[in-house]
């Protein structure tokens, strides 16, 4: 308002802002010839009536027919009736806020065909009725923020085709109708802010056809239902801040927007939303500050191409993984400070090459080798005004990265290679059932990763598994060690500096009698495929291979079947000398390689003889 008005009186105005009053407009005005009511001060010239904070409960007289502008701003009207402004009809920019107005009659701008511009901002407006708003074809720009409005009734703004901008916040809105929004068809912006809304209206938002711009701030809403908007197919910027209870953005909650601009801030997002963004191919400015996402992992943001910059300050960010930003060929910008992170390698990008601006300050960097790109960078690279410093080692703590040597960064900025503590080749025995622990603890800058191979070579890695897992110390748990686990172990340290190894072989006792010295099994404890499928390799007899052979397909009344007709078949060939036969029955293991009986909660195998009568 206050921007067009002095844009519409350039030689006769002087404004300024006064931050602490709002839109308080000081005005100097060249004395009018024409009639200009009792305390306002009017322009001849821009056809402008003033009468901003006057203390006037009504309308006042005077007002020259003529009158484009008028400023009845922060005075005490209560009520707007349908002949107030009849008079002036080449009024075009109204502003009415401030004031105490609760009502506003059907009617009340009828005629003002010129209007432009109008705001009942800051009053007490609690339902806006049909037909306020009919004949303001040629309004741009509606503001009726700051009121008691609690519902947006369907087809109020239905005459406003030509309205571009709208302000419906800080009101106690709590419903938004369908058809609210029918009939903006030029509206360009909107803004839904301070309400009390707890689903995005996607019906409502889906007659603006032609909206660029949707800002949703300071909303109570905590999730997205799928496909929250819909239809709006010129949306090109949203922004989502300060929805402090929004914890997930689902997969498909903004599905259907072709989006460039993206802000989701001031939430309670804890995890990077991936799966939301995939398909904003065209996304270039991703703003994710202020959130507690921990956590950016490589290789999942390989479709946003064109993205350019990428905010995501003020959150909790540990790890940005390498290849994190893999794709991202286009990535200007990334604004990374105030976070946790103590490092930023450079095989995180895709091109480090294409980026200019870095802002990793205030974040508990550790200087070695993997910032070493960035140090040797720090000419053609943008750094912020408040340089990053090193948080360790303790030689280089608080040193700001601008003030390193260039000759001495190969001596300071180093890594050191991992060294793991253990001897070489440790054997560890446990008992069948107890918990095997493998140790492995390495030494190095920075600190090394610790990874261990199975004796068949698959990684375990530090992730649990359930029976099997790799504590953050390196050591390797095994819960309840079985026959099958025993072998050789590898345990890989390594760091950006290089790796080290150390084999563990790992023995486990058998317990069982029935077991010892009968059959060895090797499976393998993280290979999922083997936990049901062991294979027997050693000290069997014909009777017993049979017979397992069978209980990989049938049940235990199947395999006595299968017996009665083995011994059927057998009597037949042999005479009769062999009579009976001794069976022992393993039921397979159910999961996880565990070969506990899980029928019956036996640990050993049954054992039942058959005799041919
Ligand atoms: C809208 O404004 C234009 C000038 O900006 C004017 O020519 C036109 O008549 C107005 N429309 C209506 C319906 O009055
Ligand atoms: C909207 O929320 C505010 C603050 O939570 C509350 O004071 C107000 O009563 C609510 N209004 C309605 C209509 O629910
Ligand atoms: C944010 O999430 C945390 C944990 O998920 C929860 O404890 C907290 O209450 C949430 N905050 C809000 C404002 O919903
Ligand atoms: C998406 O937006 C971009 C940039 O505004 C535009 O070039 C592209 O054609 C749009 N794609 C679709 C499918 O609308
Ligand atoms: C990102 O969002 C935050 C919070 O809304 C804002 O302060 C910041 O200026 C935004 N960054 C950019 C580059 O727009
Ligand atoms: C991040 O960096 C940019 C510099 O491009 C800056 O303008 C912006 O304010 C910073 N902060 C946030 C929260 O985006
Ligand atoms: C490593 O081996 C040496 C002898 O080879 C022995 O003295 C030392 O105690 C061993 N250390 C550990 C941790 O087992
Ligand atoms: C490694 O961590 C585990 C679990 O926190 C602990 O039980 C084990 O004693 C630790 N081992 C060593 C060598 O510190
Ligand atoms: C271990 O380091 C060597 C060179 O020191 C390298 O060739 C090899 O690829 C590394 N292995 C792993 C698994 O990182
Ligand atoms: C297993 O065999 C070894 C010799 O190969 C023998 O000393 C041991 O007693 C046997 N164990 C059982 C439980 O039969
Ligand atoms: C192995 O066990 C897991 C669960 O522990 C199960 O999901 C998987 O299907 C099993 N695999 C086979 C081949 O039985
Ligand atoms: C898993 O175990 C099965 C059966 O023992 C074996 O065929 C397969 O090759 C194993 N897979 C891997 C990846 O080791």
């Amino acid at each position: 308002m206050v921007d067009s008005m002095s844009k519409a009186m350039p030689h006769t105005v002087v404004s300024c802002w006064q931050p602490f009053l709002g839109l308080a407009l000081v005005a100097v005005f060249v004395s009018s010839t024409l009639g200009c009511p009792s305390r306002c001060e009017c322009s001849a010239q821009s056809k402008a009536v003033v009468c901003h904070r006057k203390r006037m409960p009504t309308i006042p007289d005077g007002i020259p027919t003529e009158t484009r502008i008028l400023d009845l701003s922060k005075n005490k009207l209560t009520m707007i009736n349908p002949d107030d402004f009849i008079a002036f009809p080449g009024l075009e920019e109204l502003d009415l806020s401030g004031n105490l107005i609760s009502y506003v009659e059907p009617g009340a701008f009828n005629a003002l065909f010129n209007m432009h511009s109008l705001s009942l901002k800051s009053n007490r407006i609690k339902l806006i009725p049909l037909g306020v708003f009919t004949a303001l074809t040629n309004l741009t720009r509606l503001d009726i923020s700051d009121n008691k409005i609690v519902i947006l009734l369907d087809y109020m703004f239905q005459d406003l085709h030509n309205l571009k901008f709208l302000e419906v916040g800080d009101n106690d809105l709590v419903y938004i109708s369908h058809r609210a929004f029918s009939g903006l068809l030029s509206l360009e912006t909107l803004t839904l802010e301070r309400c009390n809304l707890t689903v995005v209206p996607t019906e409502a938002l889906s007659h603006l056809h032609s909206v660029v711009s949707l800002h949703l701030r300071y909303l109570s809403i905590s999730t997205f239902h799928p496909y929250s908007f819909k239809k709006l197919f010129k949306l090109r910027h949203l922004e989502i801040d300060n929805w402090p209870s929004l914890d997930h953005v689902p997969a498909n909650a903004l599905h259907g927007l072709n989006l460039t601009t993206l802000f989701i801030t001031n939430t309670n997002l804890s995890s990077f939303p991936y799966q939301a963004l995939k398909h904003l191919y065209y996304l270039t400015h991703l703003n994710l500050s202020y959130n507690r996402i921990r956590h950016i992992e490589g290789g999942m943001l390989m479709e946003l191409v064109r993205l350019q910059e990428l905010h995501l300050v003020g959150a909790q960010l540990n790890v940005i993984e390498l290849y994190a930003f893999q794709g991202l060929r286009n990535l200007k910008v990334l604004n990374v400070s105030h976070n946790h992170l103590d490092t930023l390698e450079k095989g995180v990008f895709q091109s480090p090459e294409t980026l200019r601006v870095l802002l990793i300050n205030n974040n508990p960097l550790v200087c070695d080798c993997r910032l070493m790109w960035i140090l040797q960078k720090r000419q053609s690279l943008f750094l912020g005004d408040s340089q990053p410093e090193c948080s360790n080692p303790e030689s280089s703590r608080g040193q700001p990265f601008k003030e390193f040597k260039e000759t001495l960064l190969s001596y300071y900025v180093t890594c050191t290679k991992p060294k793991i503590r253990e001897n070489k080749t440790q054997t560890v025995t446990v008992d069948e059932g107890q918990q095997a622990m493998l140790r492995c603890s390495a030494d190095g800058t920075p600190r090394p990763i610790v990874s261990w191979l199975s004796p068949r070579r698959r990684v375990l890695t530090n992730r649990n598994h359930g029976r099997v897992m790799v504590h953050n110390n390196g050591t390797l748990e095994i819960k309840s060690a079985e026959m099958q686990d025993s072998g050789v172990y590898l345990c890989l340290a390594s760091n950006s500096a290089g790796n080290d190894t150390l084999m563990t072989s790992l023995a486990v006792k058998s317990l069982g009698s029935l077991y010892a010295n009968r059959t060895q099994y090797y499976t393998d404890p993280n290979n999922a495929t083997a936990n049901g499928t062991t294979s027997v390799t050693l000290g069997l007899d014909l009777k017993t291979i049979l017979v397992s052979t069978a209980m990989g397909c049938f049940t235990f009344l199947g395999v006595v079947l299968f017996c009665f007709l083995l011994l059927f078949v057998w009597s037949r060939g042999k005479g009769k000398h062999k009579n009976n036969i001794d069976v022992e029955y393993v039921p397979r293991s159910k999961s996880n390689g565990t070969n506990v009986d899980s029928d019956e909660g036996q640990a050993g195998p049954r054992r039942f003889n058959m005799k041919m009568m």
